[in-house]
């Protein structure tokens, strides 16, 4: 039994979601293709061929997913609103796509569960990839130019606003290890797609405020702890640059340090910056997002590329369907680290969980007492944490439902409900009536009652 004792009293329990993962409706009411359409039907780039152009089938689904929500018991959800759905081109806005989120958010409301926004969570319009995306300033233009149509929309009922998920994963995994969308293998490229990814999420900080004087922003990054294999010389300094690579990079800028000197030498490249937009970047937020997976152990790789680290595995690792390590106590580490160091005033784990290879029971029930072990030892870091002084103020867990997992496709299931997709059937997995059961108890505790 975990001991969550030390959360707050006003503790956010949220579940999350991304819409190319889980809308489906890929040409209805005025969308246009993204980078993630034109990746997924790219041949040999995801499993199994699977694209997102069914998905949960999200778009027609709304009342009975936030049904599902509400019986989890979550009082937030966050969601990412699909850009090529609100702006298709460089044309006017498409009012049927926004007219969808404003449904969710109506609909949210009803349901008592707070919305939390996020802008970007991958899904670039292709027009604006074909004109350079991320690698060009343009585009970090355009993405505040979206943000504030959707803000002067929602932003009288959407208070909280992230800007970007996880922007590591758009600059490296996309433009350097070619592994998501669009699919390239380009160090500069690479480089300069994270300024821009910056410089957008600064002009978009700035967007979001002008049109809701009551947001609160934040932006939302993987980080994970870093650790080298050995006490070599070239292990440790190989741990620095994965940590530069992974964690550094993608705090400083944001918190007003500057991008880190060393690993700008370390990759070479000149940063397609102006003068001004360093403190662009670093526009004071009101909160931070972290999503947590795994650390990293690291070994120097001379022979690759920067940053010259290469991710090694752990020896008697408990793994999840990912083969990604369970380890709680680096949820911990991070949370006080962005607390010491970087002196983080509020934080959100604003994504965590695992995958799983779950069954369907005869019953049609879904038994993962994996997840819910990996659920209640996460939690458990939080609430040390907290203890230990990180200003946690909620946690989101990845995922409301079995959902489109990028280049992994269907075949990956995070979902606290299981997704039946044949048949669309949701069926919700024991690791969500266990994290009801959490959620419960917490406000039973809070209200200074036993739980029911
Ligand atoms: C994160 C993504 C999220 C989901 C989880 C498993 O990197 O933000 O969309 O795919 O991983």
């Amino acid at each position: 039994m975990s001991d969550l004792t030390a959360l707050p009293a006003d503790f956010t329990w949220g579940v999350a979601t991304a819409a190319y993962q889980i809308e489906g409706a890929v040409t209805e009411d005025g969308r246009s293709p993204s980078i993630w359409d034109t990746f997924s039907h790219t041949p040999g780039k995801v499993d199994g061929g699977d694209t997102g152009d069914t998905a949960c089938d999200h778009y027609h689904r709304v009342p009975e997913d936030i049904a599902l929500i509400k019986q989890l018991g979550a009082d937030a959800y966050r969601f990412s609103i699909a850009w090529p759905r609100v702006v298709p081109g460089d044309g006017p806005v498409n009012k049927a796509g926004l007219d969808f989120y404003d449904r969710l958010v109506d609909g949210l409301l009803e349901a008592g569960v707070t919305p939390f926004a996020t802008l970007y969570h991958w899904d670039l319009p292709q027009v604006l990839q074909d004109r350079g995306g991320w690698t060009v300033r343009e585009t970090s233009e355009h993405f505040a130019a979206y943000a504030s149509r959707v803000v002067e929309r929602l932003g009288d009922r959407v208070k909280d606003w992230a800007t970007l998920n996880e922007p590591l994963c758009s600059a490296w995994i996309g433009h350097l290890e070619g592994r998501m969308a669009p699919g390239l293998t380009d160090l500069n490229a690479a480089v300069r797609a994270s300024c821009h990814l910056h410089l957008g999420h600064g002009l978009a900080v700035q967007a979001i405020r002008a049109a809701s004087s009551d947001a609160r922003v934040g932006i939302v990054n993987n980080l994970s702890p870093i650790e080298p294999a050995s006490g070599s010389e070239a292990d440790l300094a190989a741990a620095r640059r994965a940590d530069g690579h992974i964690n550094r990079w993608w705090l400083d800028p944001v918190m007003g340090r500057g991008y880190p000197q060393d690993m700008v030498a370390e990759y070479g490249v000149e940063l397609p910056l102006r003068a001004g937009d360093l403190e662009t970047i670093a526009a004071p937020l009101d909160w931070l997002g972290l999503n947590y997976y795994f650390r990293q152990i690291v070994t120097a790789d001379p022979d690759g590329t920067a940053p010259h680290a290469r991710q090694v595995p752990v020896p008697g690792a408990r793994l999840t369907h990912m083969d990604w390590e369970v380890h709680a106590e680096g949820l911990e580490r991070l949370l006080l680290r962005l607390t010491e160091e970087y002196g983080v005033q509020r934080i959100y784990v604003t994504e965590n969980g695992s995958a799983y290879e779950d069954v369907v029971a005869a019953d049609g029930s879904v038994h993962d007492p994996e997840r819910v072990r990996y659920l209640e030892e996460h939690l458990a870091a939080c609430a040390r944490a907290v203890a230990g002084g990180a200003p946690l103020a909620g946690y989101f867990a990845w995922s409301l439902m079995d959902n489109f997992e990028w280049a992994y496709g269907y075949a990956k299931r995070f979902g606290l409900v299981h997704v039946d997709y044949a048949t669309q059937r949701r069926t919700v997995k024991s690791s969500g009536l266990r994290y009801a059961e959490l959620i419960r108890e917490h406000a039973a505790r809070r209200d200074g009652r036993t739980a029911a």
